[in-house]
């Protein structure tokens, strides 16, 4: 069942069911080997998930909960070796979005759940977006509008000595200093077991270049066919072009992002030139999408 959250739709089974997670990488086309996020209702359940719960993670669940950060823990035994491909750590999360709140309330369990798109690709962030990703390999889309966020969640992984950010998200790096002074940053973003931190990941089957507004008309110029630009300004070039306008607000370009990456294949333009928000705050976490977006592909999903 594809469940809607405030970051984007993920595609849930019952943590604690192995068939049922199975069948999410049978779906996706995802390896076993990437460990899934275990999504739950509150964080007074956290102990029955993590194998402990260490001050800093009750203080950001205090501050952060319900809402768009996961956090890595030392796994309990509640979690099926399935859901973290063998880690003995997981990830935990507890969504904002109403109807996912209401459905983990009501569910009383835990629900692993990736994004709810092919492995590799833009992440949904309307039920829409599933129905096109996923078509009937998916029973049930529960709608709950587009998402908020646009992004996935910020991580976090606190199973070590010094918390590591994994992945930037709308929970930015200011915030969670706040509550960790010690925050590094991920050393290894080349690291293959986080999916979020292969190379080539979020991609549209368009090729993403990221230029900086004033190269604009040049790289417009130089395009071998059509060729897309999202920019919050539109560029002055006279050759052809299709402007695909983002928001000045670097929260509502968060938000917009991936449908716009998804128009660029409907709409089959084969070459997008992207100008970045400043990187700060939730800035960081779009640069990072788009970098990812706009890495060279391996074969398996590259077209
Ligand atoms: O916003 C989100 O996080 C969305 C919604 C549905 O909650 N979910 C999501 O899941 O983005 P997914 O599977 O597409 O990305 C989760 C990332 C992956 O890169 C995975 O490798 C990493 O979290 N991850 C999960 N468990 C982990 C663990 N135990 N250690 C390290 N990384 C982990
Ligand atoms: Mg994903």
């Amino acid at each position: 069942m594809a469940i809607p959250t405030e970051t984007v739709y993920g595609l849930a089974a019952d943590a604690e069911n192995p068939t049922a997670v199975l069948k999410i990488f049978a779906a996706k086309g995802r390896p076993s080997f990437h460990p899934l996020i275990v999504h739950i209702a509150s964080a007074e359940a956290l102990p029955q998930w993590a194998a402990s719960v260490p001050e800093n993670a009750r203080r950001l669940a205090e501050r952060f909960w319900p809402g768009p950060l996961t956090m890595i823990l030392p796994r309990s035994e509640r979690v099926p070796g399935v859901v973290t491909g063998d880690l003995p750590t997981v990830g935990l999360r507890v969504p904002a979005h109403p109807l996912a709140q209401a459905l983990l309330q009501d569910f009383g369990g835990g629900l692993a759940a990736p994004s709810a798109n092919r492995f590799g690709r833009v992440s949904p962030t309307t039920a829409q977006h599933v129905r096109e990703e996923l078509g009937d390999r998916v029973d049930l889309i529960l709608d709950g509008g587009p998402c908020q966020v646009g992004l996935e969640s910020t991580i976090v992984d606190l199973s070590g000595d010094t918390p590591v950010l994994l992945r930037p998200g709308a929970i930015t790096p200011e915030q969670l200093a706040e509550v960790l002074p010690n925050l590094a940053l991920d050393a290894n973003a080349s690291g293959t077991h986080c999916s979020g931190r292969l190379e080539s990941h979020y991609a549209p089957q368009a090729s993403v270049q990221i230029v900086l507004q004033d190269e604009l008309d040049e790289r417009i110029a130089a395009a071998q066919g059509p060729v897309a630009v999202l920019s919050n300004r539109e560029p002055t070039s006279s050759a052809a072009f299709h402007w695909l306008p983002m928001p000045d607000d670097p929260i509502r370009y968060a938000q917009l992002l991936y449908s716009r990456l998804r128009e660029l294949d409907e709409r089959q333009i084969p070459l997008a030139l992207v100008v970045l928000p400043a990187e700060a705050g939730i800035g960081l976490a779009i640069a990072d999408r788009v970098r990812k977006a706009a890495a060279p592909r391996p074969s398996t999903h590259a077209g």
